[in-house]
């Protein structure tokens, strides 16, 4: 069983999708101890209630910069035992102080088909680019902007008749299916 902290700055819903296929038995090697947030009106709170996940909420701006904030974000890890981190909807570049001490232990959700479309618009970017096909990576972190190494990923085609709101429906769709199926993988990858 691999110990996930999930990371979300705001609505969350890959994080309840996560929590909800772990606790029915899907993802069944992995156990969500805590959400960290980083807003903290962050609609995840919320949600982490309901489904009786601690929830704890970090402010980026009161540790004098991004190395006492992770510092601050390695306490609670320990405290909870954590070996993986898992990255839903979390809107901040991870530092020197997190990937030193999770090396390969930090996977992120993309919503699209890196590397088209990295940072924080991949949806609507590749809606405005009129390609064929966009899609959803769960990717490695490093330092860079999305850059890390790819573990999965799956194509979406745009139908030209789509419009925005509907392309954003199917990546989440697509999201919600296949970051359970990855999350899994990886643990499974981490319990050998
Ligand atoms: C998702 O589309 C994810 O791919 C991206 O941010 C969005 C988060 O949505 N990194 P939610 O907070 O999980 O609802």
């Amino acid at each position: 069983m691999v110990n996930i902290a999930i990371f979300a700055s705001g609505n969350g819903s890959n994080f309840e999708n996560l929590v909800k296929e772990i606790q029915n038995g899907h993802v069944d090697n992995a156990t969500c101890k805590v959400l960290i947030i980083d807003k903290e009106q962050a609609y995840a709170k919320e949600r982490a209630q309901k489904l009786g996940i601690p929830c704890v909420y970090v402010n980026p701006k009161a540790y004098g910069g991004k190395e006492g904030y992770e510092t601050e974000i390695m306490k609670v890890l320990k405290e909870y035992d954590v070996e993986l981190i898992v990255l839903a909807g979390y809107m901040r570049f991870i530092g020197k102080v997190l990937l030193e001490n999770y090396p390969n232990k930090i996977i992120n959700i993309h919503p699209a088909y890196l590397p088209n479309f990295p940072g924080a618009h991949g949806i609507q970017d590749a809606y405005n680019a009129k390609v064929d096909f966009t899609g959803v990576t769960v990717h490695y972190v490093d330092e860079g902007v999305d850059t890390g190494q790819i573990i999965h990923q799956e194509k979406i085609m745009i139908d030209p008749s789509w419009d925005l709101e509907t392309l954003e429906e199917h990546v989440h769709a697509k999201e919600y299916d296949m970051f359970p199926r990855v999350l899994k993988m990886v643990c499974e990858q981490i319990e050998k």
